[in-house]
């Protein structure tokens, strides 16, 4: 799958927002009905804490990731993903 979205869950980044995050991206895979078309996993620490909450779209990781954030990393790598048939 080309499209992908790797969640970092361990303790650190999951209590910094990457729970929030986790909704936030949920919410906006099925409201714009492409959750079938990206590809949504956890990860655990990647040793990289202190600049969490983490998150990578499409192979690459992104830092301090909050709400604000978040939709504009939606926004840049999937206003484009279509449903395939
Ligand atoms: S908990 Fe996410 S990098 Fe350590």
């Amino acid at each position: 799958m080309k499209n992908t979205i790797t969640i970092c869950m361990g303790s650190s980044c999951f209590a910094r927002g990457n729970r929030e995050n986790l909704e936030q991206v949920e919410t906006y895979l099925h409201a714009n009905r492409i959750a079938a078309e990206v590809g949504l996993v956890g990860c655990r620490c990647r040793g990289e804490c202190g600049r969490g909450p983490n998150i990578e779209f499409n192979g690459i990781l992104h830092h301090q990731v909050d709400s604000g954030t978040l939709l504009d990393l939606l926004e840049y790598y999937f206003a484009n993903v279509t449903i395939e048939a």
